[in-house]
């Protein structure tokens, strides 16, 4: 078999780039090792920034996000039992939408499969071949066959936990740091007693109140990296929630889980003709709603450098793929360790704790300082094509 663009992973980064090869006539073919059920129900991130949902109304696949989704203009930064609001959308004027990661992923799986562009489900497997070559290829294992897929190049948006960034990891440069600490995350049947979302400082840890809908809440509670799920029994949650939070409207639990939180880059996002984008390359702690955003962002990126190559033979964006994705990457990765650091347990005692009080302080009394945790928390203008 043969297609343009093979591309590993039907999560955010790779299914967004195929709508965008799509778009550019560029045959492409999804391949991906979970069912499709299991892909659209996995619970990950909410927030999406503008530039992300201009793209996916510019791909026309935004018509239930634009009807669903719920426009945010702000967030509290809580400490000391009060809650700091810092209006995003008077200082940048941008603003966020809460959207579930797997909502966007089903509107993106529908899109592509009604505009017949292969999506393939529960492969395994899968292995990188000729990847300097200009027919790289992919072999995969599907229904019990070994089936071998020749490319023009490969997108390796298969995640942190893929084979494509290992496939070359002798190639890369990799930064790596693991907190020591880790998000508890529930869904629960409940309607949020928040209007917009809060990040709380607490002695016991950081929390934070998000949503789904009206009806629907998600909230996050810091814990050790190491801890069991099994310790936390529904009513302990609540009551640590309440007490990091203050006020909660409690309703059935029906998804909960514990996710490690790291800082990590792999550069470059390149080799040969394979390419990485999203979590495969990189991957930010969630207190900065960055992940996803940085995933959409590099395929915007990488969409019209595999154009080039493709169809014109120009190597000149792709050659320069790598340092227009990494530029905004390194800046969500500051953006997003400073949030971490800042609103987390750290575990180094009073004198650290008196430092994060005055950093939130300066936050919610300064409009300098609170109009540069707006612009990044909003997300910095997409840059121009490179
Ligand atoms: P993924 O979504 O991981 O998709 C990769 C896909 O590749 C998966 O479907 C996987 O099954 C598949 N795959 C793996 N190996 C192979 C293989 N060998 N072959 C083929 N397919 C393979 N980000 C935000 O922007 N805002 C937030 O609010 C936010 N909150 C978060 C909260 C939590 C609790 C977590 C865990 C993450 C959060 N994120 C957030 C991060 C965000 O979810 C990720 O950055 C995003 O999923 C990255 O998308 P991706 O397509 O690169 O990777
Ligand atoms: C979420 O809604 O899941 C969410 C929102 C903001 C974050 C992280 C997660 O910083």
């Amino acid at each position: 078999m043969r297609t343009q663009v093979g591309i590993l992973g039907a999560g955010p980064a790779g299914l967004t780039l195929a709508m965008l090869l799509h778009r550019e006539d560029i045959d492409c073919v999804v391949l991906e090792t979970r069912d499709r059920a299991y892909v659209e129900k996995r619970v990950r991130a909410g927030l999406l920034e503008q530039n992300t949902v201009d793209l996916l109304r510019e791909l026309g696949v935004a018509e239930r996000l634009d009807r669903e989704g719920l426009e945010h203009n702000g967030i509290y930064l809580r400490h000391g039992g009060v809650n700091h609001y810092i209006d995003m959308t008077a200082l940048t004027g941008r603003h966020i939408t809460i959207y579930g990661q797997q909502e966007v992923v089903k509107d993106l799986t529908n899109a592509l499969l009604s505009r017949g562009v292969p999506i393939h489900f529960e492969v395994g497997e899968t292995n990188l071949h000729d990847l300097e070559s200009e027919s790289p290829r992919i072999t995969y294992e599907r229904e019990g066959e070994i089936l071998e897929l020749t490319c023009d190049a490969i997108a390796g948006c298969d995640g942190f936990h893929g084979v494509s960034r290992p496939t070359i990891g002798e190639h890369l440069t990799e930064y790596e740091y693991v907190y020591p600490f880790g998000w508890l995350g529930i869904l629960a049947e409940a309607r949020p007693a928040t209007d917009e979302l809060i990040y709380a400082w607490h002695e016991r840890g950081f929390a934070l109140y998000t949503m789904r809908s009206q009806s629907i809440s998600r909230l996050y509670l810091q814990v050790p990296a190491d801890e069991d799920i099994e310790n936390w029994p529904d009513d302990r949650i609540w009551h640590e929630l309440k007490t990091r939070l203050g006020s909660v409207n409690e309703g059935k639990i029906f998804d909960k889980g514990i996710t490690p939180m790291r800082s990590f880059v792999a550069e470059p996002m390149q080799y040969g003709r394979l390419f990485l984008a999203g979590d495969s390359a990189h991957i930010v702690p969630p207190t900065g709603a960055k992940g996803l955003n940085l995933a959409v962002n590099d395929v915007r990126l990488l969409a019209p450098a595999l154009a080039g190559l493709i169809k014109n033979g120009s190597t000149r964006r792709a050659d320069g793929y790598t340092t227009a994705a990494l530029r905004r990457v390194w800046r969500a990765q500051d953006f997003s360790n400073y949030m971490t650091q800042m609103l987390h347990d750290l575990g180094g005692g009073p004198f650290q704790r008196q430092l994060q009080l005055a950093r939130l302080g300066y936050v919610a009394h300064s409009e300098a300082a609170a109009h540069s945790l707006a612009e990044n928390y909003v997300g910095l203008p997409a840059e121009p094509e490179f």
